[in-house]
């Protein structure tokens, strides 16, 4: 039988992968060229050290500690080729002594995204689901994890993006560690209450930290930019998982009001939008700050709307949740010419 996630079990063993906290820093001039009157705070999880793993290593410790807990030998999961968690997975299953299965959606291109490139070298067993819809991959998880439970494996299944309750509730800690940053920068002078900006894929790391934001009494206002699936999915997606993992962590459940997403999708997932593409040449010349045309520039290109009228207020805390997606804004450059 293939070993599933064991919620009352897990909570919350993690495998160590992230160097934690990661830095928490005001970035004044991004803050200028969007137009933005009180800090704006940058939440570095594209420095959570781990291989290029950026925000998925948060989730992968703790799917990883499960899966080994569980006794599992291999981890099965997928996406597309160009997923960021999918080679990030390879390797935190190699951290943990476990093989690593991926199920692209579509067949083998001719170039492979530095993505894919990456989870090879980290010695991926690729299979494809020869069918472009990413739903493809879905199913395919599941006849391969009981496929190599047929062989006699023990294998540990993992949705896409890792959006399970067990992989949010690394992002609930990542809610109680902002959280702490941000009253040991204000030295107890304030609440420590900002708005938090993230980019919304499959929707685990905000379900995590509404999750958290809720168990902290809600200083925290948790906002998403959906950058694949359109908002009011996405809003569906993110309070039914943020439920789970706040079940599973032992705390109050978050309200359909505590979830807010915007739509940041521009043309669609994986294409750059020109709200996101300006927003990423801004951060990168005013503040070295690296970021990918599918998720971090999309999501920094909806902050000024998503904060409205907050924007001109000098005592404002705006948080922008950095996820990293570092080989994703090298790829993108590379048929980039200004
Ligand atoms: C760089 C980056 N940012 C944000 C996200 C969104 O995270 P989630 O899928 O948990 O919503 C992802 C997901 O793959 C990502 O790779």
């Amino acid at each position: 039988m293939a070993v599933t996630p064991d919620h009352q079990r897990i909570a919350p063993a993690r495998a160590g992968l992230a160097v934690l906290p990661t830095p928490l820093q005001e970035a004044p001039r991004l803050a200028e060229a969007l137009g933005i009157g009180g800090s704006l705070l940058l939440k570095r999880d594209d420095l959570t050290g781990f291989a290029v793993a950026g925000n998925k290593a948060r989730q992968l410790e703790m799917l990883v500690a499960d899966a080994s807990a569980s006794g599992a030998g291999v981890l099965v999961t997928g996406g597309t080729p160009g997923s960021n968690f999918c080679q990030a997975a390879v390797a935190a299953a190699a951290w943990a002594g476990m093989r690593c299965v991926l199920v692209y959606a579509g067949s083998p291109p001719p170039v492979r995204h530095p993505n894919h490139a990456a989870a090879v070298r980290w010695g991926a067993d690729v299979r494809w689901t020869y069918d472009a819809d990413r739903g493809s991959v879905d199913t395919a998880i599941e006849t391969t994890a009981a496929e190599l439970t047929r062989k006699g494996l023990r294998p540990y299944a993992v949705p896409r993006g890792g959006a399970t309750p067990v992989g949010s509730a690394g992002f609930h800690l990542a809610a109680l560690e902002l959280d702490a940053q941000l009253r040991d920068r204000s030295g107890g002078g304030s609440d420590g209450s900002a708005t938090v900006v993230v980019g919304a894929g499959s929707g685990g790391t905000l379900a995590g930290l509404v999750s958290g934001a809720v168990a902290l009494g809600r200083r925290l206002r948790m906002r998403g930019a959906a950058v694949s699936r359109p908002p009011e999915e996405t809003a569906r997606r993110v309070l039914h998982l943020g439920r789970e993992c706040a079940r599973l962590m032992g705390t109050e459940p978050p309200r359909e009001a505590d979830v807010v997403v915007y739509d940041a999708r521009g043309p669609g997932h994986g294409h750059p939008s020109e709200e996101g593409e300006r927003a990423a040449r801004v951060a990168l010349r005013t503040s070295g700050i690296v970021l990918d045309p599918v998720y971090s520039a999309k999501a920094l290109g909806a902050l000024a709307r998503i904060i409205g009228d907050r924007r001109a207020d000098p005592g404002h805390t705006t948080v922008f949740w950095h996820t990293g997606g570092l080989l994703d804004a090298v790829a993108g450059w590379s048929h980039d010419d200004r």
